[in-house]
């Protein structure tokens, strides 16, 4: 694709899946790079979740590969790729419904840095300073993300938009190196589209990392992706900046088909 000569921090080369007949992923290659927000568009079931489920170790590919700064991703456990720094939120969204806004945020820190911790052998259980500056760190992302007023309610109690913003906050608060977002604007109102669209730039511009950006909501994608890369029956049709994406005519046949 274009425009962007930084760095690869992920490279998909041939990426496949499968399941039974269904061939969900076939030969896409995409790279993601330094300091961009890069969207994953197509109509339904053409496979971009199934592009996020391979690079965070949820899916196998049976051929190509998923490259992370350079090591090969393509066979890690999710919680080993989780403690590489790619961190994701889900369609629907996985959240402890039980807990607080604030203790899912805590929860989702504390099981990422005891990786972190027995990986780098620095310590064995969590001490108060650690503690407070844990919460710390989550109540800045409470601010950035403007959930004060909802922070300690039950989440499963919280409107549809409202947990999607917790599950993002829930994904910023491992302090993660990528972002990967599975549309985290679905069924939204345009205002709450807006607040959305706000803090993924505000997340950008504040931690500078990529963020890859599944959804299927174009004028969302063209105000806010640098690049797309379009996916049609779990094949790569187009990728590019987003104005030239809009005016390919194999992107407009891929959405107009849909209808
Ligand atoms: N676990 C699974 N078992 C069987 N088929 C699957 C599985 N996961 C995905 N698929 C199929 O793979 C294809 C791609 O699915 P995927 O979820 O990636 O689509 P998508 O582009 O994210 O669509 P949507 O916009 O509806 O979320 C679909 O045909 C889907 O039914
Ligand atoms: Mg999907």
């Amino acid at each position: 694709m274009t425009q962007n000569n930084n760095e690869v921090v992920i490279g998909i080369e041939g990426l496949s899946l499968k399941f039974g007949g269904l061939q969900a992923l076939d030969t896409v290659d995409l790279e993601v790079r330094e300091g961009e927000i890069l969207a994953i568009i197509g109509p339904n079931g053409a496979g971009k979740t199934c592009i996020l489920n391979c690079i965070n170790g949820f899916y196998h590919p049976y051929r190509g590969k998923i490259l992370y700064k350079g090591r090969d991703l393509t066979a890690l456990k999710p919680h080993k790729i989780a403690a590489l720094g790619l961190a994701r939120t889900f369609q629907n969204i996985e959240l402890y419904s039980g807990l607080s806004a604030l203790d899912n945020l805590m929860a989702a820190r504390h099981i990422h840095m005891r990786h972190g911790a027995l990986l780098g052998c620095m310590f064995f259980g969590p001490t108060r300073g650690e503690e407070i500056a844990h919460r710390q760190q989550v109540e800045e992302i409470v601010d950035l993300l403007e959930m004060e007023s909802i922070r300690k309610k039950v989440v499963g109690s919280l409107p549809y938009g409202q947990r999607k913003r917790v599950d993002l906050a829930r994904a910023l608060s491992m302090d993660p190196a990528v972002l990967l977002l599975d549309e985290p604007m679905a069924g939204m109102n345009v205002e709450e589209k807006e607040d959305m669209a706000r803090f993924i730039l505000d997340i950008y511009e504040l931690k500078k990392i990529p963020i890859v950006l599944v959804e299927h909501d174009m004028d969302v994608v063209m105000d806010i992706s640098h690049r797309v890369a379009v996916l049609d029956f779990g094949r790569k049709i187009a990728g590019g900046l987003p104005q030239e994406i809009k005016n390919d005519p194999q992107v407009i046949k891929a959405y107009l088909g849909e209808e």
